[in-house]
């Protein structure tokens, strides 16, 4: 069976930037706390009216155009999302409608911040079965939408954006994605979430302003179990495939946080000069953030054919996982 291989990437950002030292105006915050504690220095707003499916679409189509797609060519649409247009139907089904994709079917996939590579591992295996011949896999939120903007322990960290891949069966042996593991730990759900709005707790005008509707997080369970889950996910793709660290040509991680990214990269011993880095410019994007940086690398020349490309990410549930692709 031929492995499944990314022959395209696009990635979107909304217009608006926002800095840090506009949030200095909105919640009691500094660019210089911003700055030390997480490495973001801004992110990105989407325009008023503009949603997820449509920053979704935008991605895809700049993956579609470098992988000389067309859209009627799709098999499968999965996108990685917790913030679609509306609670029903999927965020997939609105961008099969916008590319005119009318052969592909479209679900999400909801592992938060995980989400792209979740939806990457879900296409992998059609791809792999030969259930579909071209994937587009995208990772898409708005982020900004679902924010609490008088609670600084949330509003500084994330953005708005989306990246998008196409996935195809590789012609080439052993290039492609090689692997990936998928994990979650379920009792840590209460760590990250949107309380209310589900049907645990159904919007009431009293959850409402209380903003239980919006995201709640504590900060230092998640910044721990994000070090130690993507090592021991990273760890355990290298083991598997007998790569040592000094194998891995680039890592693509989820940009949550810069801390974050440093204990990560010297626990698995890989410099953090083969890291892509744009966490400053966009903050978390969420799902959108593995598949934006995989872009920017692409585009930026980084990625040569044969290079060993790790990619992971970790968000609420949590979930975590790893892809290991060989460019
Ligand atoms: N500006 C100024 N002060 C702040 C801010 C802010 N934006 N946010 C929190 N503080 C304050 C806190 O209230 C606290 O004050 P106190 O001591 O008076 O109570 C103080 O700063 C220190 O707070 P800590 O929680 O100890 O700060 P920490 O060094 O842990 O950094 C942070 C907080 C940045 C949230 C960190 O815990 C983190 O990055 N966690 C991971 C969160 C994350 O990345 N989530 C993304 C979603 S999941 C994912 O993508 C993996």
């Amino acid at each position: 069976m031929p492995l499944a291989q990314i022959i395209g990437t696009g990635s979107y950002a909304p217009a608006q930037v926002i800095t840090n030292r506009d949030l200095e105006k909105i919640v009691n915050t500094s660019d210089a706390w911003i700055t030390e504690r997480t490495g973001i220095k801004e992110r990105r707003k989407a325009a008023p009216g503009e949603t997820t499916s449509d920053m979704a679409a935008a991605a895809a189509r700049e993956a579609l155009a470098m992988a000389g797609t067309r859209p009627e060519e799709l098999d499968l649409i999965v996108v990685g999302t917790i913030t679609a247009d509306m609670p029903m139907p999927s965020c997939a089904v609105l961008v099969q409608a916008k590319l005119g994709a009318k052969r592909a079917f479209a679900f999400d996939v909801a592992a938060a911040c995980a989400g792209s590579v979740y939806a990457l591992s879900v296409a992998d295996q059609f791809i792999r079965t030969g259930q579909a011949k071209r994937a587009l896999v995208i990772g898409a939120d708005l982020f900004t939408g679902v924010l609490n903007w008088k609670d600084r322990n949330t509003c500084v960290l994330f953005g708005d954006g989306a990246g998008a891949m196409v996935l195809a069966p590789s012609e080439e042996e052993g290039r492609g994605i090689l692997s990936t593991h998928l994990r979650t730990d379920g009792t840590l759900a209460e760590i990250l979430t949107i309380p209310a709005g589900g049907s645990r707790e159904p919007l009431t005008e009293e959850n409402l302003r209380e903003q239980r509707h919006k995201v709640v997080m504590n900060g230092r369970e998640v910044f721990k179990c994000a070090v130690r889950e993507l090592t021991s996910v990273t760890r355990e793709a290298l083991r598997v495939h007998g790569f040592t660290p000094a194998q891995v040509d680039h890592v693509i991680v989820h940009q949550a946080n810069m801390r974050i990214l440093e204990a990560v990269l010297q626990r698995i011993e890989i410099p953090i000069e083969k890291c892509w880095i744009n966490l400053d410019k966009y903050g978390n994007t969420s799902a959108a953030s593995v598949p934006i940086a995989l872009d920017e690398a692409n585009r930026a020349g980084k990625l040569k054919r044969g290079d060993v490309v790790a990619m992971m990410a970790v968000g609420a549930g949590m979930a975590w996982g790893s892809a290991m692709v060989r460019w």
